[in-house]
């Protein structure tokens, strides 16, 4: 990486910090409303509800303010983070990113595909490998905000996935990368590539 762009990194990684430092033994005592559909420790165990443990914080304060704010629309969490302040947001954040994401298993039979997609991309198409933002270890990059995702349910993976190809998650100008990725995804790679995410670690 050359320098210019780890400084810019690190540059938007400190300014998330300053934006409100989340205390994660505060957070702790604050996420019990969430515990019901993501788990105590963040490991949610209904493939529809995403996991939170081991997520980056900066993601996870930006996601919780996008769904807050109506620009992404969770249907289950209405109301539920209308009247929490950006300080409570950040603790929570802080306390899910302190936590481990359980890692599940990948369908061998789509193991193959879908290693490929995530490794190799689909260059002749201009759809870059998965590998450079999230990491080989599907760890992300907690700093710049791209999300973790080794471990995480294949069913919310493959929801994701499919929402950025049909404009339903846009949020922002977050997510134009992943939109401009997931164009060039067909259902089957995304069946793959989600199976193989959910192994990954
Ligand atoms: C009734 C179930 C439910 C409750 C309670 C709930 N959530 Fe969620 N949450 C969801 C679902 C479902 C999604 C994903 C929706 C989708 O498919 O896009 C989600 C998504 C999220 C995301 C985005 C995750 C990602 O990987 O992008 C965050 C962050 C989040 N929730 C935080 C919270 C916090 C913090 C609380 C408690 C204050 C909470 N949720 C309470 C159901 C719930
Ligand atoms: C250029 C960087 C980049 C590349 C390449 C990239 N992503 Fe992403 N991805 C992001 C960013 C940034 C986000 C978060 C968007 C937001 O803030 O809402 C994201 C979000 C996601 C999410 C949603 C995570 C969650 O918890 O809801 C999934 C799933 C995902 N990416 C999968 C992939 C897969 C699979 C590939 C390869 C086919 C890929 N990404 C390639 C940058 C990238």
């Amino acid at each position: 990486m050359n320098k210019l762009l780890v400084s810019l990194l690190l540059t938007f990684g400190i300014a998330g910090f300053a934006q409100a430092a989340g205390d994660a033994a505060a957070g702790q005592a604050k996420v019990a409303v969430c515990a019901a559909c993501h788990g105590a420790d963040g490991n949610s165990a209904a493939p529809n509800f995403p996991k939170l443990a081991g997520q980056g914080d900066r993601y996870l304060l930006k996601q919780m303010q996008d769904i807050k704010s109506g620009n992404r629309q969770v249907l289950e969490m209405t109301g539920i983070l209308t009247n929490v302040s950006d300080q409570d947001m950040a603790d929570m954040a802080a306390y899910f990113a302190s936590q481990s994401m359980s890692v599940g298993a990948t369908d061998p039979e789509k193991l193959e595909l879908g290693q490929s997609l995530y490794r190799g991309g689909k260059l002749p198409e201009g759809m870059p490998a998965c590998t450079g933002c999230h990491a080989p270890n599907g760890a992300g990059n907690a700093a710049a905000g791209f999300p973790h995702l080794g471990g995480q349910h294949a069913q919310y993976v493959a929801k994701q996935l499919t929402d950025f190809r049909e404009g339903a998650r846009t949020n922002d100008g977050d997510t134009m990368p992943m939109r401009a990725v997931a164009a060039k995804l067909s259902n089957k790679d995304i069946e793959a590539i989600s199976s193989y995410i959910q192994g990954l670690h």
